[in-house]
């Protein structure tokens, strides 16, 4: 008999994964939001270079919605440019707001939908449940598969040069996402790597996150991951392979839901201050440190580890710790295999740099807290001394 304790679980109401589908984004969007006339497609240059905006724009204008496209985002947004994304869609009268691109371009979106029909200020609404009243109807397509930005209920914005913050509200659960991997296509090997690798880990983190862990977030973070290691290194050695695109897409979806709801811990804690201070992508980060993290917590959450190491490899046999082990290892085969740095040195970060990022991951103490094992300064420390 398992003894389940109370638990909520939230996500995105109406999800459509479907090849092609953001070809007939138009009508997708008048069957869901007949009233919805403006549309504000928020992307950033490097996704708008691909030309892929193109057709889902034009299947909203051939629907009978105007479409005014931002495409201004940059990787980790600053918050200039969120006020600069807000006042284009008050100046275009958006009154839908559709996010086109990977995380950021997501994030973007998110907090557009809020603040621009809202009263609000930026400043007022980072923490947790600090949005107040409704939202612009809000659309979610993923260009990567990766944050699973498209069903969480986060957006993360750069305050400073080297500082982050959160917003967490039920209001940042889109009404729709949809995943179409033709959009992924164009998607170069080691981004679709490092990006791979953060919603794998988001599966990982969620099955063992120390106090929201609950039947439904372990079943997707299992599907996810499944998903996620059979198709991750078939999408990196032929990115044109549409199936192992689609499924992506889906695991990393599916693992936001996961962490959404069991949200993650000390991987994503340590990666922050990496991104942070030395701008290397979100995903990567969050690689670099990984085998480091399972190492270390695997006196607390080797049993969690054993039955993912099931999953993503299903022939490792022996005790509990053995096959833990096989996890990390699995891991670390994959981050190889991709050809994405494997070590803080070669993404420029040196022993002296060390300090000041273990001072800077204990201040993730939101995250931290959800480790499966408790993590101190000197811990932190040790971890980045392991991963350079
Ligand atoms: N809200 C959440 O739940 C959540 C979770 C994790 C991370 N994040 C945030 O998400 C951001 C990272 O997102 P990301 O990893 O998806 O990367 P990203 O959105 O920053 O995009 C990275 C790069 O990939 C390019 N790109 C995106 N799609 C492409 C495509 N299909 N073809 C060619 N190029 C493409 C972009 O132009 C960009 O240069 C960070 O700001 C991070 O803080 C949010
Ligand atoms: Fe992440």
């Amino acid at each position: 008999m398992h003894d389940f304790p109370a638990f909520s679980f939230s996500t995105v109401a109406h999800l459509v994964s479907e090849l092609g589908a953001a070809n007939r984004l138009g009508e997708h969007i008048a069957l869901r939001f007949p009233g919805a006339k403006r549309a504000l497609l928020v992307t950033d240059p490097g996704f708008l270079k691909t030309g892929l905006v193109d057709a889902p724009a034009a299947s909203l204008r051939t629907a009978g919605i105007d479409v005014c496209i931002y495409s201004n985002v940059v990787a980790d947004p600053p918050e200039h440019i969120i006020l600069e994304a807000v006042a284009a869609a008050r100046q275009h009268g958006t009154d839908i707001v559709i996010g086109l691109g990977g995380g950021s371009s997501m994030d973007v979106a998110k907090l557009i939908a809020v603040l621009a029909g809202g009263e609000q200020e930026i400043g007022a609404i980072y923490g947790i449940g600090n949005v107040r009243g409704t939202r612009l109807p809000l659309v979610q397509i993923p260009t990567t598969a990766g944050t699973g930005s498209e069903v969480t209920n986060i957006a993360i914005v750069t305050t400073g040069a080297t500082t982050k913050m959160g917003v967490v509200a039920p209001q940042l659960y889109a009404d729709m996402a949809l995943l179409d991997a033709e959009l992924t296509l164009g998607l170069p090997p080691l981004v679709t790597a490092a990006t791979g690798i953060d919603a794998m880990v988001h599966a990982i983190e969620a099955y063992t996150s120390r106090h929201k862990k609950n039947p439904l977030s372990d079943i997707l973070a299992r599907k996810a991951l499944g998903l996620l290691s059979a198709n991750l290194v078939p999408a990196c050695q032929d990115g044109g392979n549409l199936a192992a695109r689609q499924a992506m897409l889906l695991g990393a979806m599916l693992a936001g839901q996961a962490f959404s709801n069991a949200p993650v811990a000390a991987v994503h804690a340590l990666a922050y201050p990496i991104g942070g201070t030395f701008h290397v992508p979100h995903g990567l980060s969050n690689s670099l440190v990984l085998p480091h993290v399972l190492r270390f917590n695997l006196p607390a959450a080797a049993g969690l580890y054993a039955e993912l190491a099931e999953i993503v490899v299903p022939q490792a046999s022996g005790s509990v710790e053995a096959r833990a082990e096989a996890l990390l290892i699995a891991m670390q085969q994959i981050a190889a295999i991709t050809g994405i740095e494997q070590t803080l040195q070669q993404v420029g970060i040196k022993e002296s740099d060390l300090d000041q990022l273990a001072d800077d991951a204990m201040l993730q103490t939101r995250l931290l807290g959800n480790n499966p094992r408790t993590l101190t300064r000197d811990d932190a420390r040790a971890i980045y001394a392991a991963a350079l």
